[in-house]
């Protein structure tokens, strides 16, 4: 009887703990790798944008070429936005550098997703329109957008740092305000 009773109760104790789904640790890798991917080629995109919003001359890059880029850009912001479930919350243990943060402040972070998005809206729009000085201040913005979401949501190792303080860290080009 008295077994019995201990069984109940620990079986009682037991049954509200979240049982790790292996499935759902691998849907987790998965967005994460699929995020940080996609952040990667948003980088890509940028540095090869920056000279022409520059207008840093190259003769193999033009306006056809920036305003794909400038498409592109768009299309991932959109993307990475719905790239943040729950689970993916593993920066405890290592597997990603977005803080908890992330899901502890979803507001703030959700706005800092949509004035990227914005300001990737206006750099598409003033490229197509040879808008020069709109090209600029939403470049401007979007460097500022991506690097404010950087400080207060990715955590970085001082190792990684110093690889990366110069690159993506907010300022896309010289002339920002
Ligand atoms: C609203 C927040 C937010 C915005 C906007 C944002 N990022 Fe990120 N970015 C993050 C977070 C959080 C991570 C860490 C992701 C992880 O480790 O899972 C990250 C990671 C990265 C990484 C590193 C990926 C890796 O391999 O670890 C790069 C590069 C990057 N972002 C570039 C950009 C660029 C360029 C922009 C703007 C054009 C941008 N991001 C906009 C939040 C943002």
């Amino acid at each position: 009887m008295n077994r019995i009773l201990t069984s109940l109760i620990v079986f009682a104790f037991l049954l509200p703990c979240k049982v790790v789904n292996s499935s759902e640790i691998k849907e987790a890798f998965h967005i994460i790798e699929l995020r940080k991917t996609a952040m990667q080629s948003l980088w890509h995109r940028i540095k090869r944008l920056s000279p022409y919003v520059e207008l840093k001359e190259k003769v193999e890059y033009n306006k056809d070429l920036a305003t794909d880029d400038a498409k592109e850009v768009l299309t991932l912001i959109k993307k990475t936005r719905g790239l943040w479930a729950d689970s993916s919350n593993l920066s405890s243990k290592g597997f990603t550098n977005a803080t908890p943060a992330v899901w502890a402040l979803p507001n703030y972070f959700e706005k800092l997703y949509g004035s990227a998005e914005s300001s990737a809206l206006d750099l598409q729009n003033a490229i197509i329109n040879d808008d020069i000085e709109g090209t600029v201040a939403a470049m401007c913005n979007l460097g500022k957008s991506c690097g404010t979401c950087h400080a207060n949501f990715r955590r970085l190792l001082t190792s990684q740092l110093t690889n990366e303080v110069s690159g993506w860290s907010g300022k896309y080009i010289n002339n920002c305000n």
